[in-house]
């Protein structure tokens, strides 16, 4: 749920921060190839704007962040590209663990890992570990992730995999509910990221590719969501609702 922060700072600091924020990282490849580069260098890029994305919204106050990092569906790629990707992400891991843990950061990975490649396997087991006491913001990194999966698992577990919709949820199969999903790279779609835990969440869809995304961009997204009327199917006021052609004059709604 999101948190009512008020914070001293020179930069604006918005007062309601999203408690979960979710980012569909997105336009890589594009950043690259409309530089009339590799898609590989696009991934690079993305990896520095993750490591701001982090710094940034654990300084904020968010509590939960979750980043798509590689679907299910991206298997469908070139082993070539697959394979960096994953090279990437276990060099990343090594060189940001100690700033993980010096900023009270707790990482954990979502998705398979049986069909990871098994240096990363140990990479995610030893960060995961290392950084288990961080208590200022849980990072989660989506990896060999379908949201459709996920909750196949739930069920095969038992409805009590699937908790009601508004209990933050034990476990890592489905995670507590996304106050907030980012998508950059300019689709407006989830690509099976989150699809029971968005269920609430306010979207925003940004054109930039994810490699040139401003933190300052970021913040103009929180200052929008802070002033979002999240209705959850209530109505904003107490008010008296005429239901037209019915013999009832009047109904209070339920609060
Ligand atoms: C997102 O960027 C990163 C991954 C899916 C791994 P893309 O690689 O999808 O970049 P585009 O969408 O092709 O530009
Ligand atoms: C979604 O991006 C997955 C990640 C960002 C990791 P894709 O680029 O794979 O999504 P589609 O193919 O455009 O839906
Ligand atoms: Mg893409």
């Amino acid at each position: 749920m999101p948190t009512n922060r008020f914070r001293k700072s020179a930069r604006t600091v918005p007062a309601v921060v999203p408690g979960h924020v979710a980012i569909i990282m997105d336009g890589n490849g594009r950043w690259a190839t409309s530089r009339g580069r590799p898609r590989w260098m696009g991934h690079v890029r993305g990896a520095h704007t993750v490591k701001e994305i982090v710094t940034h919204c654990a300084r904020l106050g968010v509590s939960q962040l979750t980043l798509y990092a590689f679907s299910s569906d991206n298997w469908k790629r070139p082993r070539e590209e697959v394979g960096f990707l994953f090279d990437l992400f276990a060099s990343h891991l090594e060189r940001q663990l100690a700033s993980l843990i010096k900023h009270g950061i707790r990482l954990s990975i979502i998705g398979r890992r049986d069909r990871l490649p098994q240096p990363l396997v140990e990479a995610i087991a030893v960060a995961e570990q290392r950084t288990a006491g961080g208590k200022r913001m849980h990072l989660r990194v989506a990896v060999d992730y379908s949201s459709r999966v996920s909750m196949q698992k739930a069920l095969a577990v038992g409805p009590a995999a699937m908790p009601a919709p508004d209990t933050a949820l034990t476990g890592e199969t489905i995670l507590p509910p996304v106050d907030l999903l980012v998508r950059t790279g300019g689709e407006r779609r989830l690509s099976d990221f989150l699809l029971w835990e968005c269920a609430y969440a306010e979207l925003a869809f940004l054109d930039v590719n994810f490699p040139d995304l401003a933190m300052s961009e970021l913040d103009a997204v929180f200052a929008d969501f802070a002033k979002r009327d999240r209705r959850y199917g209530a109505v904003p006021a107490p008010e008296t609702i005429e239901i037209p052609g019915t013999n009832t004059p009047s109904l209070t709604p339920a609060r």
